[in-house]
């Protein structure tokens, strides 16, 4: 495995070994938490990064210590040369992972299978199916619900993201942990963050605390397992004894886990991003058809990479909306 290079490590010493690409604006759902509601405006597809250009700049990162990456979108699914660009990345020496919101994902199987993704992410907000109309636009509840039992079944190790908000979904913890009991899933709860678009509010947050006091008032404190969390894990884990799954808290708002990061963000047209909250992108893409040196490009960005969300290191700064005005909007920073 080749090492992490100066490079892609920052001024606080953190290596970056994980690569999230994201491959299109486009999603066939349409949650509010992610997709502002009057829509984005897409980047002409020339500008996005072509198969062949995904492939170049995510064989850089490798050459340089990258060895995870992820695909996200939008919905990465929607790509028509997406298996064109899963079987190139899967010549990589890398951990390849999806995330995705699993509606089309059952049409994939003996692609990501023969490309060895073995982890999927699949986002979903509601067990309840009426809910999840409401919450995503669309009526595929029972098609995305099929496509996680299915990936379960077909040995993949799957997690479920959801993004909790008060008084949309945040009546079905208990639920979602329950959906652990059976199967050998990990559900996680993530913190609603803020983004350009979202109508983010402090209150809508459904915090670590919160989420806690929930489980704790459903199981005995001798039944929630505090597990160990991998190295560089977003989430803080825990499990229901006798449970085969796990359930795990992505707790960005309140909790950062900024000091552990080790993550770089590739956008669908080819911006570099240091962090999920920066504003400030490194257009690699129009260097990569200028024939220019990329290297000096990616130092420069993974230098300037700031200790804690793009130096939103208090509640205030971070909650102030005017903070996030200049970052995309979450659908077409792919998560
Ligand atoms: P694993 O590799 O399975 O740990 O996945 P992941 O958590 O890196 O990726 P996923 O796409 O499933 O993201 C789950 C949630 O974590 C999403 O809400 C992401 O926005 C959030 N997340 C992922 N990476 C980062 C990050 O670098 N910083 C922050 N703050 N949140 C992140
Ligand atoms: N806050 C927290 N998580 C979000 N995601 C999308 N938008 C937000 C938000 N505003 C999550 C989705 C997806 C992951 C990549 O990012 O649930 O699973
Ligand atoms: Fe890394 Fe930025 Fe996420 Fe913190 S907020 S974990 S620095 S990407």
């Amino acid at each position: 495995m080749t090492s992490i290079k100066p490079i892609l490590t920052d001024s606080f010493g953190r290596g970056h070994n994980y690569l999230r690409i994201s491959l299109t604006e486009r999603c066939n759902l349409r949650c509010s938490y992610c997709m502002p509601q009057e829509g984005v405006t897409l980047t002409p597809k020339p500008q996005l990064m072509n198969a062949e250009e995904i492939f170049s700049l995510a064989a850089l990162f490798v050459k340089n210590g990258v060895n995870k990456i992820r695909l996200t979108g939008g919905e990465p699914l929607v790509r028509k040369d997406f298996p064109d660009i899963l079987s190139r990345l899967s010549q990589l020496p890398v951990q390849l992972s999806l995330t995705s919101n699993a509606f089309s994902i059952d049409r994939h199987i003996p692609l990501l299978k023969d490309s060895g993704v073995h982890s999927i992410n699949i986002s979903l907000d509601t067990l309840q199916a009426k809910r999840f109309q409401e919450i995503t636009f669309r009526n595929y509840f029972d098609q995305v619900h099929q496509n996680i039992l299915k990936l379960i079944r077909e040995g993949f190790n799957v997690k479920i993201n959801a993004v909790l908000m008060k008084g949309i979904n945040d009546d079905e913890i208990i639920d979602f942990i329950n959906f652990t009991k059976d199967y050998p899933i990990s559900f996680r709860f993530i913190e609603f963050m803020p983004f350009d678009g979202n109508k983010w509010k402090r209150d809508k947050t459904v915090t670590f605390e919160e989420i806690m006091k929930e489980v704790h008032k459903n199981f005995s404190t001798d039944n929630i397992i505090r597990l160990d969390d991998a190295p560089n894990d977003t989430a803080k884990n825990f499990k229901i004894n006798g449970f085969e799954g796990s359930f795990a808290i992505i707790s960005t708002v309140t909790n950062p886990f900024c000091d552990t990061c080790n993550r770089l963000r590739l956008t669908a047209n080819g911006q570099l991003k240091n962090c999920l909250f920066s504003d400030k992108e490194s257009d690699l893409l129009s260097a990569l058809r200028n024939k220019e040196d990329l290297e000096p490009i990616i130092k420069k960005a993974v230098i300037g990479k700031y200790a804690i969300r793009s130096g939103m290191d208090s509640n205030e700064s971070f909650e102030d909306l005017q903070n996030h005005k200049k970052n995309r909007s979450m659908i077409t920073i792919g998560g």
